[in-house]
């Protein structure tokens, strides 16, 4: 067992997720039945959520990865979004289910979604394990939403605090002790 620091306040308890994550991959299944979608993480928060989704799925599917980075801050409310790296598979007329962590102000995909949607896919579908609503600035149709969190520094099962915490298998706040003035990124990250 992983000693998790005492100032964090478990939110989401492992068995929660994964019995979210089973009843959304049956889910997805059955609206993807007969296909074989390209399933897109996010790098790098999407990766945990994304490795247990595909195996609840009961579809084959591609797997690919994108990684965005966002430059936000209190005094521009676009932000800048820049893909750090993008996907090789081609995606024209195929099925498309980008996979997220969370959605805070909605900037990265409302950014990447409009991308994906300009190559043509069969369809774009949307999978996020939580959606924060108290900063959202972009509000993308989440068509597969684990769970909606409405405040909190959050880390674990892929979220990070300073690129640490990720491993651990439920999703805790942080009470206290996050980084002063955290707003680069909404959630503290960077
Ligand atoms: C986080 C998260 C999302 C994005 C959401 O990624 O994984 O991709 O922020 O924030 P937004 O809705 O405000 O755009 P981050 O850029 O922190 O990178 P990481 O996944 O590598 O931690």
């Amino acid at each position: 067992m992983k000693k998790i620091p005492e100032n964090y306040k478990i939110v989401l308890p492992p068995d929660r997720i994964q019995t979210r994550v089973r009843e959304l991959g049956v889910k997805i299944s059955e609206d993807l039945r007969g296909q074989s979608p390209i399933v897109v993480g996010v790098l790098k928060g999407a990766c945990i959520f994304l490795a247990d989704l595909v195996r609840a799925m009961e579809v084959p599917v591609e797997i690919d990865f994108a990684q965005i980075s966002s430059y936000g801050d209190e005094t521009r409310s676009t932000g800048r979004i820049k893909v750090l790296k993008d996907i090789s598979t081609p995606i024209a007329g195929r099925h498309v289910l980008v996979v997220e962590d969370i959605i805070d102000t909605g900037r990265t995909l409302h950014y990447y979604l409009s991308e994906l949607q300009l190559r043509n896919p069969a369809s774009l579908r949307l999978a996020a394990l939580i959606n924060k609503p108290e900063r959202q600035e972009y509000t993308p149709t989440i068509d597969y939403l684990g769970f909606t969190i409405d405040s909190g520094f959050l880390v674990g099962y892929g979220l990070d605090f300073a690129g640490m915490w990720r491993d651990l298998p439920g999703v805790y706040e942080v009470v206290e002790g996050q980084p002063k003035g955290h707003s680069p990124k909404a959630r503290g990250h960077e």
